[in-house]
């Protein structure tokens, strides 16, 4: 039975094969309303969350199964000292797949370690999110009519921000790619992604301004400041408004760049940029919905055996 941790736990074949899947959810979605019938989804969610817990449930209910679940940890009996491990072999009882998000790196591999079914990580402390990148992929996907020989600039807290992770994860696997790290010196990518960038011979720069590099890109990914994963409020502060895309910053941009955020926004996209028809954060949220049905029903329906 497969989960689902990291996105690299995808080969490109099976990211394909989820994309083309979405694609037919999105073209003929008729044809999935029973995919799912008496299968039950539980969602644990450990972190806060509006769009990632209710598109796991709303994927759920248009494949005709059921959710069962809680959103936040206060309400679930890890506030009674229960472990992860434990927690995943109850569920288990209940549910036929699982969506945890939590606080802590690794706790839902920890999570699918114990579990007899599959289990969906979907979004572990600063370390992964990759169903939020099947998202981001989809996406790209529809708006740029493929995945390779594309130049993403990724921009805003590179560090913290565990959906840049995962995106650099998947899109590094498709040739031609070439990734823009636009980031205060504090908020870089960790190390250990840019040294495997570097080991695989995959061409990226690190640079500090959006303005710099604009005009060469045909992706801008913009991330929210983490503040809950700061140690210290006054760096928060001193970082929080780094960067902020207005339309006047797009002036040099691509007329076809598509511009994604993985939501929550703060400040770093003003509202002006919305009616721009590259802003595409809100596509970007309507297709989470369809790649998480592809991704439900490929787990269940147990194509991914291992
Ligand atoms: C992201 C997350 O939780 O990492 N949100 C989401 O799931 N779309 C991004 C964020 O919180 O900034």
């Amino acid at each position: 039975m497969k989960s689902l941790n990291s996105i690299l736990d995808l080969g490109v074949d099976e990211l394909d094969g989820l994309i083309a899947t979405a694609k037919d959810i999105i073209a003929h979605p008729e044809a999935y309303r029973e995919s799912c019938k008496y299968k039950k989804l539980a969602t644990l969610f450990y972190e806060p969350s509006t769009r990632t817990r209710l598109s796991f449930e709303a994927a759920m209910l248009e494949l005709g199964g059921s959710v069962l679940g809680f959103a936040s940890a206060n309400s679930s009996s890890a506030s009674k000292g229960e472990s992860m491990a434990d927690t995943a072999k109850i569920i288990s009882c209940y549910a036929d797949i699982m969506a945890i998000r939590h606080p802590m790196d690794g706790a839902p591999f920890v999570a699918s370690r114990n579990a007899s079914v599959p289990v969906i990580n979907a979004g572990d402390g600063m370390h992964n999110h990759p169903t939020q990148t099947l998202a981001d992929l989809l996406t790209i996907s529809r708006e740029m009519g493929r995945l390779h020989d594309l130049t993403i600039g990724l921009c805003g807290d590179l560090k913290f921000g565990r959906t840049v992770h995962s995106l650099i994860g998947a899109m590094s696997r498709y040739p031609g790619v070439e990734f823009v790290l636009i980031s205060p010196p504090e908020l870089r990518v960790p190390a250990y992604i840019t040294q495997k960038l570097a080991d695989d011979g995959i061409p990226f720069r690190e640079v500090e301004t959006m303005e710099e590099v604009m005009p060469e890109l045909d992706v801008l990914y913009m991330t929210r400041v983490q503040k809950e994963r700061f140690f210290n409020e006054a760096d928060y502060i001193r970082l929080k408004d780094t960067y902020i895309l207005d339309p006047d910053k797009l002036k040099t941009a691509k007329p076809d760049m598509a511009i994604l955020h993985p939501l929550p926004r703060v400040n770093e996209i003003s509202t002006k940029v919305d009616a721009d028809p590259r802003a595409m954060y809100f596509e970007q949220v309507r297709n989470g919905r369809f790649v998480r049905m592809a991704l439900i029903s490929t787990l269940l329906e147990g194509l991914y055996e291992d």
